[in-house]
C-alpha cells in the first residue's frame, strides 16, 4: 500500500515511547538517538523517582511531549495537588486510577487545569488506569469486586468519561468493545503493542501496531520492542509505517 507522508505523520504522532531505563543519562541517550523520529514519551515511576522534575525538563527541552505515568491514587486534595505539579513541568498526558472515584477524578482534572493556568503551559489531558492488566478476576474477587474484569473496566471507564477525564488506558484485548462503547474523542492508550513478527515477552494479550490504529487506538505504547532493538531508530520506523498502515484503514 502506497501511504502519503501525512498518514505516516498522523501515526507518528500516536506513538508513545516507553522510556523504562533506570539510570538517568542512559534514558536521556535513548531519548537523543530517537529526537527527530518521535513525538511522545513516556516517564514512568521507576525513573521518576530517581530523576524527578529535572529529567522531565530536559526531555521537554529536547522537544519531546511527556506523559507522566505515575498513576496517582490517592485523597482528592492530594491528587489534585499532584496533577497541578505535573501540568507546571509541562507534561502532555499524565495518569491517575480510575478507582480512586468520581471526586478523585474531578480534582485530578481541576488540578491540571489550575497548574495550566498558572504555568502558562498547555492544559495536560487526564487519563484514567481501569484494572491493571497484572491483575485476573481472582484479585477482583480477592478485592471484594464480583463484577468480570471486562465489566470493571467498563465501569471505570465510564466513571471516568462522566467525572471529566480526556481517556483511559486501556489493554489491546479491551480495544475493541471500549472503542464501541467510548467513541471518539473520548481517547483511548493502549500498551501491549508488538511488531508483526516480535516476541511478546511477558504481555499476554497484543496486538500489532496496524491493528491497535485500525482499530481506533489514539495513542500506542511501546517499549522493549523499540529499547532493546539492535537499531532502535530503524526499530521506531518500522512500527510508524505498520501504524500508518492502520491510519490509512481506520
Ligand atoms: O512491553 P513494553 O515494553 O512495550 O511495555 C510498554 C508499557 O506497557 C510499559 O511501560 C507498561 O506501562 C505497560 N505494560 C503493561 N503490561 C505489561 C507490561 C507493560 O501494561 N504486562
Amino acid at each position: 500500500m502506497a501511504l502519503s507522508d501525512d498518514v505516516r505523520e498522523r501515526a507518528r504522532q500516536r506513538l508513545v515511547f516507553a522510556l523504562d531505563i533506570d539510570d538517568p543519562d542512559e534514558a536521556i541517550a535513548m531519548a537523543g538517538r530517537l529526537r527527530g523520529n518521535l513525538r511522545w514519551i513516556k516517564v514512568a515511576t521507576r525513573l521518576y523517582t530517581r530523576a524527578g522534575a529535572p529529567l522531565i525538563a530536559s526531555l521537554t527541552g529536547m522537544g519531546f511531549n511527556v506523559f507522566l505515568d505515575l498513576k496517582f491514587h490517592d485523597i482528592p486534595d492530594q491528587v489534585e495537588g499532584a496533577c497541578r505539579a505535573a501540568a507546571r513541568l509541562g507534561v502532555g498526558l499524565l495518569t491517575v486510577h480510575a478507582s480512586g472515584g468520581e471526586a478523585m477524578l474531578r480534582a485530578a482534572n481541576r488540578g491540571a487545569a489550575e497548574g495550566a493556568e498558572l504555568s502558562g503551559n498547555i492544559r495536560p489531558e487526564v487519563l484514567a488506569v481501569t484494572v491493571l492488566t497484572s491483575l485476573d478476576r481472582q484479585d477482583l474477587d480477592t478485592a471484594g469486586i464480583s463484577r468480570s474484569v471486562e465489566e470493571q473496566v467498563l465501569a471505570l471507564a465510564h466513571l471516568a468519561q462522566d467525572s471529566g477525564c480526556a481517556g483511559i488506558v486501556a489493554s489491546p484485548k479491551e480495544l475493541p468493545q471500549l472503542r464501541g462503547a467510548l467513541p471518539s474523542p473520548f481517547k483511548i492508550l493502549t500498551p501491549g503493542i508488538r511488531p508483526r513478527g516480535a516476541s511478546h515477552g511477558d504481555q499476554k494479550r497484543v496486538l500489532t501496531p496496524q491493528e491497535a490504529v485500525h482499530m481506533g487506538a489514539d495513542w500506542l505504547v511501546v517499549g522493549r520492542p523499540i529499547r532493546t532493538a539492535e537499531n532502535p531508530t530503524q526499530a521506531l520506523r518500522a512500527i510508524v509505517e505498520e501504524m500508518a498502515e492502520g491510519e490509512a484503514s481506520r
